[in-house]
Formats: structure tokens, C-alpha cells, sequence
């Protein structure tokens, strides 16, 4: 590679299987994966913990400056911290998860995280995944992928997930809660997630996490990665 950093930018609805095919990916490349959902949901975290509703943009924006987030990467994992503390295991609940689509749409939350993520890809090669990542975050990233599934492949994978760790569900339910989060994540006023116009779509909704990831690889060595001996090896 050139001194130049390799950036893959992956956006796409809740639920599309983003984080753990760009986690295999990232493994794969040698890359540092990026995970900005994270970072919402560590903000998120913080406002549930102090008692100020997420949907609250004036309580939201006045509290975020006291939300320093940061992360660390710990065998290849990434780890988020909020003010010091990891809160990697705590905000994977579904709670968090839409408290941090509600915090999102604020614009000082957005501000807030803007310039870690920007900081993040300037020096290293990485995989960063999001809403608005192709769009905002990483306008001339190398390569651009907008990844998506049907909702209802998307529901059924979120209820496989639930119901490996015996928490009950209704299928349902999860279908409703996925087609909200789209609605508020593709809606809202700032960075609204959409595909870049020069972002190759992925619709995974019939393929294997393999396939996929393997598809972005060749998709990036099309667009001028070139792999050193080691690299992408399974
Ligand atoms: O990918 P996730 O479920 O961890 O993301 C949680 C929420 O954070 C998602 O509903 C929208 C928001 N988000 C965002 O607005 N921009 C990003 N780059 C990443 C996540």
C-alpha cells in the first residue's frame, strides 16, 4: 500500500449485518475496524444515565460536552469508552440502541463525534461503519459500500440472535422496531443515512456473511487496494 491510509466506508440500515462482516473483513485486511454506532450509543448511555430523555435535543445538546468518548483497540476489538469507563458490554442493549437512533438526530451529538471519526482514518487503514459514513464522515473514501437487507430477513436474523441468548421475542415486534429505527435514521433532518451516489450496493438479504465480506474485498482491490503477502487470508 501507499503511505496514503485505505478507507472502506460501510452504511446501511439497523440490522444489515454491518458490524460482523466489516469485522471479518477488517480481519482479514489487516485493517482497524471502526464501529461509529458505538460512539452514539456510549452518548446515548450517558443521557439514560443521567435521566435526560434522548428525544430531548436542547437537554441532549446541553449535557454532550460532558460525554468524552474514545476508543481503544484491544486484540483488534474495538472498545468504547465513556468518560474513562468501558461501557463496551453495556450499550448492546436494545434500550440503548434506540435511545442512540433518538441522540443521533441531534446535531451538536453529531458534532461531537465528527472529528474522532475523521482523526480515526486520517493516519490508519480502516473499516468504519455507520449511517453516514460515505456520505459525511469519509466523503473520499476509497471505497464506498451501502449494505442493506429486506426488513424481513433483517427481523428474522435479529430474532436468530435473540433467541441464541433465550431472551423471548415476538417476530412481530422486532419487524416494527426495525422499520421505526429506518424511518428515524433515513428521515431525520442531518446526515440522514442514504447511499452516496458513488456507494456499490449490497443487498445480503440471500448471501453468507463469507460471501459478503468477500464481495467488499474485491470490491476495494477494484478500487486499488492491493494486498500484501498474509493479508485476507482466511
Ligand atoms: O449501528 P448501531 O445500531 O449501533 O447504531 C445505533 C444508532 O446510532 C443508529 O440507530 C443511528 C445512529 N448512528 C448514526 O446516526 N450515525 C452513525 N454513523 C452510526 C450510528
Amino acid at each position: 500500500m501507499g503511505q496514503k491510509s485505505f478507507n472502506i466506508a460501510i452504511d446501511g440500515p439497523a440490522g444489515a449485518g454491518k458490524s460482523t462482516i466489516a469485522k471479518l473483513a477488517a480481519r482479514r485486511l489487516g485493517f482497524i475496524y471502526v464501529d461509529t454506532g458505538a460512539m452514539y450509543r456510549a452518548v446515548a448511555l450517558f443521557m439514560l444515565r443521567r435521566g435526560i430523555d434522548p428525544a430531548d435535543a436542547e437537554g441532549v445538546s446541553g449535557a454532550v460536552e460532558g460525554a468524552q468518548i474514545t476508543i481503544r483497540h484491544a486484540d483488534g476489538v474495538q472498545q468504547v469508552l465513556l468518560n474513562g469507563e468501558d461501557v463496551s458490554g453495556q450499550i448492546r442493549t436494545e434500550e440503548v440502541g434506540a435511545a442512540a437512533s433518538k441522540v443521533s438526530a441531534c446535531p451538536a451529538v453529531r458534532q461531537h463525534l465528527l472529528m474522532l471519526q475523521k482523526s480515526l482514518a486520517a493516519d490508519a487503514d480502516v473499516i468504519m461503519d455507520g449511517r453516514d459514513i460515505g456520505t459525511c464522515i469519509l466523503p473520499d473514501a476509497d471505497t464506498k459500500i451501502y449494505l442493506t437487507a429486506s426488513v424481513d430477513v433483517r427481523a428474522g436474523r435479529r430474532a436468530n440472535e435473540l433467541k441464541e441468548k433465550g431472551i423471548a421475542c415476538s417476530l412481530d415486534e422486532i419487524r416494527r422496531d426495525i422499520a421505526r429505527r429506518d424511518e428515524q435514521d433515513m428521515t431525520r433532518a442531518i446526515s440522514p443515512l442514504r447511499r452516496a451516489a458513488d456507494a456499490v450496493l449490497i443487498d445480503s438479504s440471500e448471501m453468507t456473511i463469507d460471501e459478503v465480506a468477500e464481495e467488499i474485498i474485491r470490491v476495494a482491490i477494484a478500487h486499488g487496494l492491493r494486498l500484501s503477502s498474509g493479508e485476507a487470508e482466511r
